[in-house]
């Protein structure tokens, strides 16, 4: 049956280049949509630039542009480096668009109408000399639960609590390094709340991957709060029709803009009326939606978006598929590093079909972070792609040139590519639920069995007799049958690749079941290669940290979703003179308590050689029952100024990890053999 099908990625801000993380997602998306294609179905692929806030308000003030020219030249630049990705949008639009105004407006008169809107007054931080709200993300200052100076207005990256900005300690704006005060402003709120019973069901349903369901119980337990989709001015967004000097949020006319990129592919269609938007939009059943996304803007595509299409009278998703974070080398992207790689650094170095390749090898279904390391994209792409795959094809192509170009009648294998061919469905079910490293592994098996094929027929051992001339021909035509049949299975992958691969052989690789039935007696071409081996040092040049990298804007260590927000700053890098300024020792936990009038300290009472130490840390939602953490050994840094809290004097801190907000803060351990007292370094 041919499924109509309607796929979408997050759509890129427009303030920003491309990085490693968009190019991650990009790929997972255009490998489904082009595997669909190849399907048969009819499956359309629309984006757009995400392209109001503050943020990209800001950058055009600072480059002294409006804000839509800056979103057009970033467009731009957005736009070269897809198609040289060889990503195969059907349509891609932005937010900014008449269609989006249009439906924003509609959205939220549907939504206010049916009772879903509300209105109250709210206090925020004020810039004075900048004329302007502050988002949370413009105010810094000192943490209010440990003190830690230069944090967010939201959160604290060394202590990992939330708080509200009015609690911030001696907060600055970030825009003029004021003082903020406070003032009230009335804003639009979306009832979220009353949407859970319909939000529970439709997760019920089936539409979200595991790990995505699990935090979504967390978010239910926690309780649904309604959403604030207003921003007051100055805001570069659509001003809200029935508020003036308010403005949409840009999150409230984001994913809209999935539709509005929808609604002007429709307008270059012939006779696509008002009934395909509502076969698109209005209907669960007459066609298939699919978000993928970074499984940080999960809140917004499985809570508020279903909500508000519903609440408007439209469909929700078919499912969002959510995608973990790319790390490079192991580590988050970083600027400092080097690590912080662009899809134009990268794009002028090396072409894109090794790096889709990688990233399909390494993608499953799953919201698990996925590692680019450089040594194993040159090993796996030199190995597989040239080693294995355009192998085959190079191995073969000569022996039917000297044999007048033309195919084999027949194959002497045919069992050989009956298993071949045979394996499109299970191939098929694996790039339909997302498994592509499967998937490749699978076809890089059937790849090792051709070369074997072609190792124990020798046909440059028959070629020396000019009497087998038939019979090398034959050996040839099977040995192209077979990569025919594999770099079918890996277009969606490589299209560029593949269509080398159809001109060098005169068909088309369009179709998933083409290959049912091989290539025979038919005429080929001259063979060009396919494409080349890694260079390493182009490799290792896409990380070389740039010349000019400073250790700047330095404090925050956020973790870099894949395909979503640009990554912030990195801590810079320090020598080991500084390193050596801690003093970090192993101590012991003699005591660990609740600290009444506190939700997040603990009071740690830990032995330090002869010594014993006060140290109140940030972990309590971590570790809700402290007394297990009597006997431990943890990591102190001892020479740490002590500070004055509300609960008493802190004498050190202890080392934990955490990750991005809310997924906790750990303790380190230490392994036994080490006493109380000794050094770590
Ligand atoms: O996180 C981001 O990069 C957003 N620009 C994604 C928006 S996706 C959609 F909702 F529009
Ligand atoms: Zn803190």
């Amino acid at each position: 049956m041919r499924r109509r099908i309607l796929v979408t990625h997050a759509l890129p801000y427009a303030n920003g280049a491309l990085h490693f993380g968009h190019v991650f997602e990009s790929v997972q998306t255009d490998i489904w949509v082009r595997f669909m294609k190849m399907r048969g179905h009819d499956c359309l692929f629309c984006c757009a630039e995400d392209a109001h806030g503050t943020p990209i308000m800001i950058r055009a003030q600072q480059e002294g542009v409006t804000p839509e020219a800056l979103i057009e030249r970033t467009a731009q630049d957005h736009r070269r480096d897809y198609q040289e990705l060889l990503i195969g949008f059907d349509e891609f639009h932005s937010t900014h668009s008449q269609e989006n105004r249009r439906l924003t407006a509609q959205l939220y008169a549907t939504l206010r109408e049916a009772g879903y809107v509300r209105r109250q007054q709210i206090r925020q931080a004020y810039d004075e000399p900048a004329g302007m709200f502050l988002p949370d993300r413009y105010i810094r200052g000192t943490c209010p639960r440990c003190h830690s100076p230069d944090q967010y207005g939201d959160s604290c990256e060394v202590c990992g609590s939330t708080y509200s900005p009015a609690e911030l300690i001696e907060p600055r704006s970030t825009l003029s390094d004021t003082r903020p005060v406070w003032r009230d402003s009335e804003h639009l709120f979306f009832r979220l709340g009353a949407f859970e019973p319909m939000l529970r069901a439709y997760i019920d349903s089936g539409s979200l991957q595991p790990g995505v369901r699990a935090k979504l119980a967390e978010w239910f337990e926690a309780g649904l709060q309604d959403w604030d989709i207003s921003r007051d001015a100055p805001y570069f967004g659509f001003e809200v029709p029935d508020a003036p000097g308010k403005y949409f949020y840009v999150w409230f006319d984001a994913p809209i803009g999935y539709i509005a990129s929808f609604e002007r592919w429709r307008a270059r269609q012939s006779g696509a009326g008002a009934e395909t938007f509502d076969a698109y939009w209005r209907s669960e059943q007459a066609t298939e939606l699919y978000h993928f996304i970074g499984k940080d803007i999960t809140y917004f595509h499985t809570l508020f978006w279903p909500a508000v299409l519903h609440g408007a009278g439209l469909r929700r998703p078919t499912a969002v598929f959510a995608h973990g974070f790319l790390t490079i080398n192991g580590q988050k992207m970083s600027k400092s590093r080097g690590t912080f790689i662009t899809a134009r650094r990268y794009l002028d170095r090396l072409p894109a079909e090794p790096l889709r390749y990688y990233f399909a090898a390494k993608l499953g279904s799953g919201i698990e972070d996925v590692d680019f390391s450089a040594d194993d994209f040159v090993a796996r792409v030199n190995a597989d792609l040239i080693g294995k795959l355009v192998n085959i094809a190079s191995r073969c192509a000569a022996f039917i040139g000297r044999g007048g170009g033309q195919l084999a009648a027949a194959l002497p294998d045919p069992a050989l590519y009956a298993q071949f061919a045979g394996a499109a469905i299970r191939i098929a079910e694996l790039y339909e639920a997302r498994e592509y490293a499967a998937a490749v592994r699978e076809i890089m098996t059937l790849a090792d069995e051709a070369n074997r094929y072609i190792d124990r027929s020798k046909p440059w051992v028959l070629a020396r007799e000019p009497a087998r001339a038939s019979e090398v021909r034959a050996i040839a035509t099977q040995g192209l049958n077979l990569f025919r049949v594999l770099m079918s299975y890996l277009a969606p992958v490589l299209p560029g690749m593949a269509q080398r691969s159809a001109a060098f052989l005169g068909v088309p690789f369009e179709s998933w079941e083409a290959v049912s039935e091989p290539l025979l007696a038919s005429p080929i071409k001259a063979y060009e290669p396919l494409a080349t081996r890694l260079d390493p040092a182009a490799v290792a040049a896409l990380i070389e940290p740039p010349a000019n990298a400073t250790p700047a804007h330095a404090t925050t260590a956020a973790k870099v979703p894949a395909g979503a927000t640009a990554p912030a700053a990195e801590p810079a890098l320090i020598g080991i003179e500084q390193f050596a300024k801690l003093d970090l020792r192993v101590a012991h936990v003699e005591q660990a308590e609740l600290v009444e009038g506190s939700d997040k300290l603990l009071k740690l009472t830990l032995r330090v050689g002869a010594e014993q130490r006060t140290v109140f840390s940030g972990i309590r939602a971590s570790y809700p029952r402290p007394e297990q953490l009597i006997g431990r050994q943890v990591v102190l840094v001892a020479n740490l100024a002590p500070r004055k809290m509300r609960f008493g004097v802190s004498q050190g801190m202890v080392l934990c990890a955490s990750g991005e907000q809310g997924s906790g803060v750990y303790l380190l351990s230490v392994d036994a053999g080490a006493a109380d007292g000794m050094r770590v370094s």
